[in-house]
């Protein structure tokens, strides 16, 4: 049967043989160059321009050997074996980077028996329409990650570091050697030490500033979530409300560094899982069958004690000696008094600078003093908090160690700001050691430091020995104290 198609054969078959014909040469003819290999990627034909380019004047030259060796980061193998086309891609070569489309050559049984490459376009130059799309979108996409990663930076330098004690001046050493640095840092201190801010200036000194820092409160999640936070899911992995899927804070980390705060939370399972990322770099995510590589430096930090812990068959310890590179103690307050008071003159500064008004808050000698002589178990976090009480309850701008005294120590339901109206018909029930309005400094004081003392022993069940670990004071010392006040243990 003949078609409208006057001059084209009749048959479907003699059809399809026209149109691979001529589908063959016109690509012979447009490309660049076309090459032929064989199911074991060695070359079988290559046109003369081809063959030139690469240097083999005579096309002869080339058959026979691995394509590779003829045109160096051929990916003709790739197709022969998996024997699915790569239809676009760019092939750098030592001149300009050729598009190539590359097609697997089946016999009738479908086998794969070899492979066809045509270089399509010389210097891209056809393809500019394509290409400044693709690189508008790539622009795009760059600024994009750029406004992100900027969300995402760091929010402390080593400058927010406050201190200049021997203490803190070798703390601030070792945080920056390690940010010269690629291995794992673990930051160990109690709460409120400046672990975070200490994360943060690391990051912000490396290499990796301009990716995400990307933080974890490992204590924060419940164990159940844990794993898809860390790792991601695919969209309808898990039963929970994100049927979206999730990525992971792995993968958004990538690039740049993530903050595992409190890791000594991290249930075992996980912690298994931590480690194998750490050594493979990849990892996939919860249901998906994608691997995903993660190019992410890692900063721990706990206020547990970790070989404790580790001791306890409550930490790996495989995992504890791959983070346990770079560490860094960060002091308690205690242990570095004599930065109290630039801590707390940079943190009024701050607090001023928030307060309504053109406020100028200044502690007396007496206040300071009374910062000096507490014992800080919530460390710095403790004595912002201390301050910003003060700030916000305080008449004046001037703190002395009367003002201050109420809210030094821990929080406590029934506390009342000093110096309001009527206070003294509180002065028979829980809060009648506060200090009153007519007290002198050491009367103050003395009030303050006996419910401290019995506050702090309370909290750890009347045990002496725990106490004054937890507040850094002598054994003796609190003994002598529980007898001169009287308080009862
Ligand atoms: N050396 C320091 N200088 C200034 N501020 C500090 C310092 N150390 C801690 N801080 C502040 O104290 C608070 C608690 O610090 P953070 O880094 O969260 O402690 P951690 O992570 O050890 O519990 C934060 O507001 C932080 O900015
Ligand atoms: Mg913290």
């Amino acid at each position: 049967m003949m078609n409208d198609w006057a001059g084209l054969p009749a048959t479907y078959g003699d059809v399809l043989r026209r149109a691979m014909d001529s589908l063959f040469r016109t690509f012979e003819n447009f490309s660049e160059g076309t090459f032929i290999v064989d199911a074991e990627a060695r070359v079988v034909w290559i046109n003369k321009r081809y063959a030139a380019r690469f240097g083999f004047s005579d096309p002869e030259q080339a058959i026979g050997r691995d394509c590779e060796e003829v045109i160096p980061n051929s990916l003709m193998r790739e197709v022969v074996k998996t024997g699915k086309p790569i239809l676009l891609d760019i092939l750098e070569t030592g001149r300009e980077p050729l598009v190539v489309t590359r097609l697997p050559l089946k016999d009738d049984a479908g086998e794969t028996v070899g492979a066809v490459g045509f270089a399509l376009f010389d210097e891209l130059k056809a393809l500019t329409p394509l290409f400044s799309h693709y690189s508008r979108v790539q622009e795009e996409l760059i600024a994009t990650r750029q406004s992100l990663a900027q969300a995402r930076r760091a929010k402390y330098t080593f400058g927010s570091f406050v201190g200049t004690s021997a203490a803190s001046l070798e703390v601030k050493r070792q945080a920056r050697r390690a940010a010269q640095l690629e291995s794992p840092v673990l930051l160990l201190g109690e709460t409120g030490t400046g672990k975070e801010l200490l994360a943060h200036a690391i990051h912000g000194g490396s290499a990796r500033a301009n990716w995400p820092l990307v933080t974890v409160n490992v204590a924060a999640i419940p164990d159940t979530l844990l794993e898809v936070e860390f790792f991601g899911a695919a969209p309808g992995a898990y039963t929970g409300a994100d049927r979206k899927g999730r990525v992971g804070k792995f993968e958004l980390a990538n690039g740049g560094t993530l903050f595992l705060d409190e890791i000594g939370d991290m249930p075992l399972p996980l912690q298994g899982k931590l480690l194998r990322v750490l050594q493979d770099k990849e990892f996939e995510p919860l249901g998906s069958n994608r691997i995903v590589r993660a190019d992410v430096r890692i900063i721990a930090a706990t206020s547990a004690d970790l070989p404790a812990l580790v001791a306890a068959g409550r930490f790996r310890a495989d995992l504890f000696y791959r983070l346990n590179v770079l560490t860094i103690q960060a002091p308690a307050l205690r242990e570095r008094s004599s930065d109290i008071e630039a801590l707390a003159y940079a943190m009024l500064e701050d607090l001023s600078a928030q307060a309504p008004g053109a406020s100028h808050f200044e502690l007396q000698d007496d206040a300071l003093r009374l910062l000096c002589s507490y014992g800080w178990p919530g460390n710095v976090r403790e004595l912002r908090n201390t301050l910003e009480r003060a700030v916000v309850l305080s008449d004046s701008e001037r703190i002395d160690a009367r003002a201050l005294a109420p809210f030094i120590g821990p929080a406590r339901s029934g506390h009342r700001p000093l110096v309001s109206a009527g206070s003294e018909a509180h002065a028979s029930d829980a809060t009648s050691e506060a200090p009153d309005v007519t007290s002198s400094w050491s009367e103050a004081m003395a009030a303050f430091e006996k419910r401290f003392l019995g506050d702090a022993l309370r909290a750890n069940g009347g045990r002496v020995i725990e106490t004054a670990m937890q507040i850094g004071m002598g054994r003796a010392t609190l003994y002598k104290k529980i007898a001169a006040y009287g308080i009862e243990v």
